[in-house]
């Protein structure tokens, strides 16, 4: 069956702000590029089977691309296909959230409300479920706040899926899919400077094979790929990176995101995997 993805098209994209370590070296979008990078992505997910589907950008919301934050997107037997709306730590961000509610409700996903607070949690940048959906790893200290996590911890506890919190330490890593990539159910691209150390040993513990990005590599975005039906996609591809993906049975495909990676994000950031 073709997995489906969500994405957000580029017309409004453009770096207006300093949200993360890569936007203060603002050099200015090329919005042309930006929208053929964005539409090379669409193909290359396509050619790996997956069925592309689009929510309308609004203007004003210059982030908006990124289809990775503004939901928690997740699937329970009984519950069924649910997500779990974002509180952004930006305000402009924040703006793009009911956007991404009212799409996923208008297909009948199941909102599942935690009540936040003044706490934080944004979407996949920081909840990443394990290939076979038996957990979810959760990164927090730039983005999620711990609390944050936790009130989402306990959410998930009622459905009986487990969450484990990952304390994150480098602003280049400010977001989990930044510096964790699982591969397939045992394996995982990690980069180990990003964690704080008793993080960096749960994780471990819950993988047969950890596979370690350089610093280099990571600040890059190699480790925000997109992993589909046997292929890795990736904003760049390095000798290491080959050896590890042919030990794990996966085809390279580079897309490249250098308009995107302005505002400190790259594939993995730009799609929402739907169950
Ligand atoms: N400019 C965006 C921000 O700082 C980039 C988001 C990247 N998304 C991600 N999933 N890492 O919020």
């Amino acid at each position: 069956m073709a997995k489906h993805v969500l994405l957000c098209p580029p017309a409004h994209f453009d770096v207006v702000d300093q949200k993360n370590p890569y936007m203060s070296k603002n050099s200015g979008v090329d919005r042309a590029k930006a929208q053929r990078q964005w539409q090379a992505l669409c193909s290359a997910l396509e050619e790996a089977g997956c069925q592309v589907e689009t929510i309308t950008p609004a203007p004003g919301l210059e982030d908006m691309v990124f289809a990775a934050n503004q939901v928690f997107v997740g699937f329970h037997e009984g519950v069924g296909k649910f997500i779990v709306p974002s509180r952004m730590v930006h305000a402009s961000r924040q703006r793009e959230v009911p956007f991404y509610v009212d799409w996923f409700r208008q297909r009948g996903y199941q909102i599942i409300e935690v009540d936040l607070g003044a706490e934080h949690l944004e979407g996949h940048g920081d909840l990443l479920w394990h290939p076979d959906w038996s957990r979810i790893y959760a990164g927090y200290g730039f983005r999620s706040t711990q609390a944050g996590v936790e009130k989402f911890r306990d959410a998930m506890s009622e459905l009986g899926i487990p969450v484990v919190p990952l304390r994150l330490v480098d602003p280049y890593c400010y977001h989990l899919d930044t510096c964790f990539c699982p591969l397939n159910n045992e394996a995982v691209l990690v980069y180990p400077g990003a964690y704080a150390p008793e993080s960096l040993a749960t994780l471990r513990g819950f993988w047969k094979r950890v596979h370690e990005l350089s610093a280099d590599e990571t600040h890059k975005f190699t480790g925000n790929g997109i992993v589909a039906n046997g292929r890795y996609l990736t904003p760049h591809l390095t000798p290491h990176l080959e050896t590890i993906l042919r030990e794990e049975g996966l085809t390279p495909v580079t897309v490249e995101t250098s308009e995107f990676e302005k505002a400190g994000g790259s594939l993995f950031c730009m799609k929402a995997f739907l169950p």
